[in-house]
């Protein structure tokens, strides 16, 4: 009935309310008081309230007055990723749960961003700790230094704040003596690498590393020898193979396991085409990778917990220590993975993971990458900008074959409309790249259409994610050199 907006069998308040075409507002203002006094259950059930004139239609044209009603951009399944920034619907998805109901066909992920835009809060959030709660195995490697308030540690890794959190401790490498050690030769990374990148690929590999361009075919052969002869001492001896067994190889062939080669080539032709490497290999253990790979793996590394934190910020920037530490350990847990009879969902979380993509070890990690599926390990990997990627490197096809993408704000255009095209994306998201928010991605799910995204966190989150403490100290120098003050509590606002 127009102007009735409650029914009251009361007949005197029925009247009251067709009878009042004046807003009760006004009389309000009047005098409150003298008119009736209100009842809160009626004032709740917008009794009161001022009505609008009704308007006769039909339904054809009140079709156009509706507003649109947005459709969900994810299903419920999966883990929470944050808000819909355009409509307000949660959005859900994860790289296991993705590949299972069949909205990406790679479990890896791949996230773009300018400099403190949320790569690592997202990856930390959602990337981590969410996937450690539905009891998937996470494997960090923690490559970024981060300050720390406590002032009987180190500056270590930004992960260790939200790995002692979680009762782990990081597994630090400093590339010092006695410091932590990765065998590339460990016997749990098969030499016949049928499921990961074998043990001789990543002798290849770490030695193109050394001598900055890849091994010719003598030297590949002389190397294949070496390792050969290192691992059969090792066998002999009843111990597990390392380094330098392979340098003492390539330096003095052992002539047994020459003799079991095709050709007639001798030990001096294979001391001749090995030296060089054998004497770049020696230079490097002893020098730029000293206590790092030249012994058996350290015991302290296992994959037993749900979540390990490899702690490489110790490791200096330039030179070959971080891309060889990074690769053995890519190719050693996979190794390690398919050697489990029961296989756990496994994410490897990189931040600067183009040490990974690009260079000598571009192959061995495209090689691992496309056999992750199988084993149910999936591998995340951050980047400031895909021009940090070589435009010939495999890491390209890597990169494009994500099942899921992340794009958070890149502000400079040229960044911007490389990833426009390298995901096929519309020309008008470039502007959408260019200034998302902190916090904010454009989230490619499979060939779905882009969602812009809002990451939250949970409070606990946002504190274990944070990575502002450094620039929230309040600790100043003097000219003296003297430091007054310490780091504030993270959160602090100058
Ligand atoms: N979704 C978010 N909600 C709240 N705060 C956020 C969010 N994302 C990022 N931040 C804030 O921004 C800071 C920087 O983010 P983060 O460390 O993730 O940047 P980044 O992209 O990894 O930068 P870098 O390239 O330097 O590693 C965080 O410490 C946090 O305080
Ligand atoms: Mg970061």
């Amino acid at each position: 009935m127009p102007g009735l907006s409650f029914s009251s069998k009361k007949k005197g308040r029925r009247q009251a309310v067709t009878e009042k075409p004046k807003p009760v507002a006004a009389q309000a203002v009047k005098d409150p008081l003298e008119s009736f006094a209100r009842s809160d259950f009626l004032e709740s059930a917008g009794y009161y309230g001022t009505q609008a004139t009704m308007l006769r239609s039909t339904t054809a044209q009140t079709g156009g007055l509706h507003l649109a009603i947005a459709e969900a951009p994810t299903s419920a399944r999966g883990i929470f990723c944050g808000q819909d920034a355009t409509t307000g619907w949660p959005v859900f998805h994860d790289e296991v749960t993705g590949y299972r109901i069949k909205t990406i066909s790679s479990p890896n992920v791949v996230i773009i961003g300018d400099l403190g835009v949320g790569k690592s809060h997202f990856m930390k959030t959602w990337g981590v700790m969410r996937h450690l709660a539905l009891g998937r195995r996470v494997v960090v490697i923690d490559k970024k230094m981060q300050a720390t308030d406590q002032e009987d540690r180190d500056h270590e890794g930004e992960y260790a704040k939200l790995a002692r959190t979680l009762g782990i401790e990081p597994i630090r490498f400093t590339g010092q003596v006695g410091g932590l050690k990765v065998n590339p030769l460990d016997p749990s990374i098969t030499s016949s690498g049928t499921l990961a990148a074998g043990q001789t690929e990543l002798l290849k590999a770490i030695l193109a590393e050394i001598i900055q361009r890849p091994l010719n075919a003598r030297e590949s052969k002389a190397l294949r020898v070496a390792h050969a002869a290192a691992l059969e001492r090792s066998e002999r001896e009843q111990r597990e193979p390392v380094i330098n067994d392979v340098v003492h190889f390539l330096l003095s062939p052992d002539p047994k396991v020459v003799a079991q080669q095709r050709g007639s080539f001798t030990t001096s032709d294979y001391l001749e085409w090995g030296t060089d490497i054998g004497f770049a290999l020696e230079e490097c253990i002893d020098g730029d990778l000293k206590g790092l790979i030249d012994g058996p793996t350290s015991s302290e590394i296992r994959l037993n917990s749900g979540l390990t934190v490899f702690d490489i910020s110790a490791l200096p920037d330039n030179g070959p220590a971080v891309p060889v530490v990074m690769a053995i350990i890519n190719t050693w847990v996979r190794n390690v993975i398919v050697q489990q009879k029961k296989i756990v969902p496994t994410l490897f979380c990189v931040e600067e993971g183009w040490h990974l993509v690009t260079g000598n070890f571009a192959k061995i990690s495209q090689q691992n990458t496309k056999k992750s599926r199988g084993l149910a390990f999936g591998t995340a990997t951050a980047y400031q900008h895909i021009s940090d990627v070589p435009s010939d490197s495999p890491a390209i096809a890597t990169i494009k074959e994500a099942g899921t993408v992340l794009l958070f704000k890149q502000a400079r255009r040229d960044d911007a409309e490389q990833c426009q095209r390298l995901f096929g994306l519309h020309p008008a998201l470039v502007e959408t790249i260019m200034k998302l928010p902190q916090g904010c991605a454009l989230l490619l799910i499979g060939s779905r259409p882009p969602i812009v995204l809002k990451a939250i966190g949970s409070e606990l989150e946002l504190e274990l994610a944070n990575t502002d403490s450094a620039l929230h100290s309040r600790a100043q120098t003097g000219l003296d050199g003297q430091v007054l003050g310490a780091v504030e509590k993270e959160g602090a606002i100058a």
